[in-house]
Order: structure tokens, then sequence, then C-alpha cells
């Protein structure tokens, strides 16, 4: 019997990249090793990650934007076991389930022009469900998505991806996608124009490059999508509960979308769970008969532990005032980056809201290091930004990450518990590495030319 997972854990712990090579996905151990992330995570705890040698690690990507609660959060640890200790009469499918009613009145008293919530078990499947929704609603095929959007891998979700990278192989996509340049207004109005579209999907901040629309851009794109009988879906599954300062990114700009998508932190960082927030009129003519009371769905969603998550994250982001956390701490880091984008001519710019920042890096003007950047170029587009994010890893115990392929920009997606220590930390961290990348020859750029070659011989 494997009752002590812990012990398990512990056991086999050593052995993860081997089983993993064999069993699961190779290449991912190979990219962990070629950049030196074999560590070996073994516990972690708010905003912080632990090696099995003991050493802490700040975590600034938060299992891609999970963890806004911290990880391994009491209060969620507490509802689960409630659930667990309870004996619940967890999916009984023939009847509805009490959590979820309380989940979705605790969700729509955040976002109170919604008035009914659809719970699925992951952002992809939250983007499918407005896809479906969208098209059943209006009766309309199209969809317009932008450039560089990221809403999930799953086919329909991909077929908004606004990355050739992980399109590339897997077509023929969704017909009746059109992709626009993001914060385009002219693009969208064109597109919308046919009368022929569904709804047009857009992150308030995109994921990929951290990218902030202009500051009219999202209340005309509801304004042109109510013009054109279209429906506004923002997809708030990174931005989300808190994490750029506000409940919704969205509020920042006082827009009320029809469809609001979220998932990841809902889950408190350990039970999958998404859930689409919409008008009651799309709802309604989706589930419009008895006969079609199950014509959308999933088995799992709606399940008690995902719900008790739920539950307990609205809790903790409220108990503990960690919205307005996420605004003083972006803030913080905000102020401390635009400096160094003063003072360090590889620093082209920096943005963010809230706990979502970006620091992007550009072509330098200086002879020296224009020979190095340009050589990093051209082995690999956005090379660059590993000299940053290796040696805030293995010098700094910093995790993060780029913000994209081929992108120039380093992201910070932390727990919004960050604390004002922990943020002067992270910026002494960003200032030291980004002054030694400044000299040239030196040890990042040694690193540099470790990267290309390995470039290199991975094209061979
Ligand atoms: C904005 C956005 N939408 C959708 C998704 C897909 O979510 P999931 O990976 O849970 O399917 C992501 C995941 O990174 C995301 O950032």
């Amino acid at each position: 019997m494997t009752d002590d997972v812990a012990a398990l854990f512990a056991q086999r712990e050593p052995d993860r990249f081997a089983m993993h090579s064999r069993h699961l996905n190779e290449q991912m151990v190979r990219v962990l090793k070629t950049i030196g992330y074999d560590v070996g995570f073994c516990r972690g705890t708010g905003q912080y990650l632990y090696d099995r040698e003991g050493r802490r690690y700040l975590d600034l990507l938060s299992g891609f934007g999970v963890f806004a609660i911290g990880r391994n959060h009491p209060a969620v640890r507490t509802a689960l076991k409630s659930v667990l200790d309870s004996d619940l009469p967890n999916l009984v499918q023939m009847d509805v389930s009490t959590l979820a009613g309380v989940l979705a009145e605790r969700l729509l008293a955040h976002v109170p022009y919604l008035d009914k919530v659809f719970f699925v078990n992951s952002g992809s499947e939250a983007v499918e469900t407005a896809i479906k929704f969208a098209r059943g609603a209006t009766g309309r095929p199209g969809i317009v998505y932008c450039d560089h959007a990221f809403h999930g891998l799953s086919y329909g979700a991909l077929s908004l991806n606004g990355d050739e990278i992980f399109r590339g192989g897997f077509e023929p996509l969704l017909p009746d996608c059109v992709r626009i340049p993001f914060n385009d207004l002219a693009a969208l109005e064109e597109a919308l124009r046919s009368r022929n579209v569904a709804a047009f999907i857009a992150e308030p901040i995109q994921g990929k490059g951290v990218n902030i629309p202009s500051d009219d851009y999202l209340k005309t794109v509801a304004e042109l999508c109510r013009r054109y009988g279209t429906l506004f879906v923002a997809d708030e599954i990174q931005t989300g509960l808190g994490r750029t300062g506000r409940f919704l990114a969205v509020e920042h700009w006082n827009v009320e979308p029809d469809m609001v998508l979220i998932s990841k932190s809902l889950s408190g960082g350990h039970v999958p769970v998404g859930a689409v927030l919409t008008r009651r009129h799309i709802f309604e003519k989706i589930f419009n008969r008895m006969d079609r009371a199950v014509v959308h769905g999933s088995t799992f969603a709606k399940n008690d532990l995902a719900m008790a998550c739920g539950i307990a994250t609205l809790d903790v982001l409220k108990s503990e005032g960690l919205i307005e956390n996420a605004a003083q701490r972006g803030e913080q880091l905000l102020r401390a980056f635009a400096d160094m984008k003063e003072r360090y001519e590889l620093v082209s710019d920096v943005r963010g809201k809230g706990l979502m920042i970006g620091m992007e890096f550009g072509a330098p003007t200086s002879f020296k290091l224009k020979a190095s950047w340009n050589l990093l170029e051209a082995a690999n587009k956005g090379l660059f930004c590993q000299l940053i994010t290796i040696p805030l890893f293995k010098e700094h115990q910093i995790l993060s990450q780029v913000a994209g392929h081929a992108s120039h920009t380093v992201k910070l997606l932390p727990p919004l518990v960050l604390s004002p220590v922990d943020c002067e930390y992270i910026i002494k961290a960003f200032d030291g590495v980004i002054a030694a990348s400044h000299r040239v020859p030196g040890a990042v750029w040694s690193l540099g030319k470790t990267l290309v070659d390995h470039a290199i011989r991975a094209r061979a």
C-alpha cells in the first residue's frame, strides 16, 4: 500500500530525471540539465522553494501563475482536509453541488455585471467553453484573437494561439479563427465588420511578452464588440484574482466583458479548476431546454476538492490583503526597474501591473556589447534573456522565466504574498546580474558562449 506519499517522494526523488527520461518527456530533462536547473526541489512554502540541499529559492514563476496565495497555504490545506474528512456527496451528477453554488456566488460578488458561472478543470477548458458558448449564443462562426496570444494548447485554444511555435505541425486548426495585431483597434473593427464574428478574445495583459494595451484599447474593444454584435471574452486566466493589483485586470480600464475566464490561482495551487463567468443571455442560449441541461460539461468540473480550493483562495486573497499587496509590491519593483532602465543600456523597457512584470532587453549601442549581442542573436534569437535568468537562478536562487519563445523579456510572476524584503532582494539580484551583463568579456558572456555552443550542437 502506498499510503505514505511523502516517504515515497523522498525515496524516489533521486530518480526523478531517470524516470522522466524513460517514461515521460526526455526533452524537458535535457533542457533542465543544459541550463543547470537540476537542483531537485523537495519542498515549497509561500513564495519559496527548497532544493535537496535545503537551499531556499525565491519563486518568481509561481508554476506559471498558479500560486497567487503561495505554495501549500494552510487555509487551503485545512479546506482540503475538511472535505476529505467529511464524506461529502461529491460528483453525484444527478444532483447539483452545494460548494459549486457557494463558489459561484462568491465569484460573482466580485464581478457583479455577470450573472452565471460555468466551472471547468483548466484554463484551456475555460477557453473551449467560451468558444462553444460564443458560437452557440450568437449563431456565428468567427473567433478573432491576437498576435502573441496564449489561451492554452487544446485544439480550440490552440486555434487562437498567436505564436507559430505552438501551432506548427498540428494543423488544420479550427476554421474561422482570425488573427489580428494586439492593441490595434482598426484591425479589430475591420475583422468585426462582416458581422460573422461570435467573439473577440484577448488577455487584458498578454502573458507572452507582458504586453500592456494602450489606455483606451479595452474600453473601445468593448464598444466595438457591442456595435457589431460580437461577444468580448477577457481571458483572465493569468491576470485574474489579484495578479495585477485588481481582482480582474480589466478593472484597470473600467471594462465589463461579456465573458471572463479564470483558472490558475483559483486552484489554491492544489486542485485544477477554472471558471467561465458570463452574462445571463449567453448562458441561457446554451442551456435553453431541459433536454440540453448537459449539452456542455465535464465529469470532474465542480468536484468538491476544487470548489473548496476556490473558496479558500478567495478567503485568503481578502483576509491577507493580497490584492493590495500585489499593487504595492509591484510598484516597489517597477520603480527600481525603471531606475535600472536609466542606468543600463541593455534594458530597453520595463512594464507591468501589480505582480505581472516584464523587463525587456534590447540591442546595445556600445561597440563591445553590440558585437557580443549580435553573436548571441545570430545563434538563437532571444537567447540573451537566459544570460539573466540563469545567473539569477544559480547565483541568487531566484526562479524566473523568459516571457515566451524568442522573447527579449524576462518575466516576473511571483506569488502575491511577496514581502518588501523579498522585493529588495530581487532588486539587488537583478541589479547585480544586469551590471555583470554589461561587462565584456565577463562571466555572463562566457555563459553566452556556452549557450551558443549548445544551440549549435542541438541543431546539428
Ligand atoms: C492567459 C492564459 N489562458 C489560458 C491558459 C491555458 O491554461 P491551462 O494551461 O490551464 O490549460 C494559460 C496558461 O498559461 C494562460 O496564461
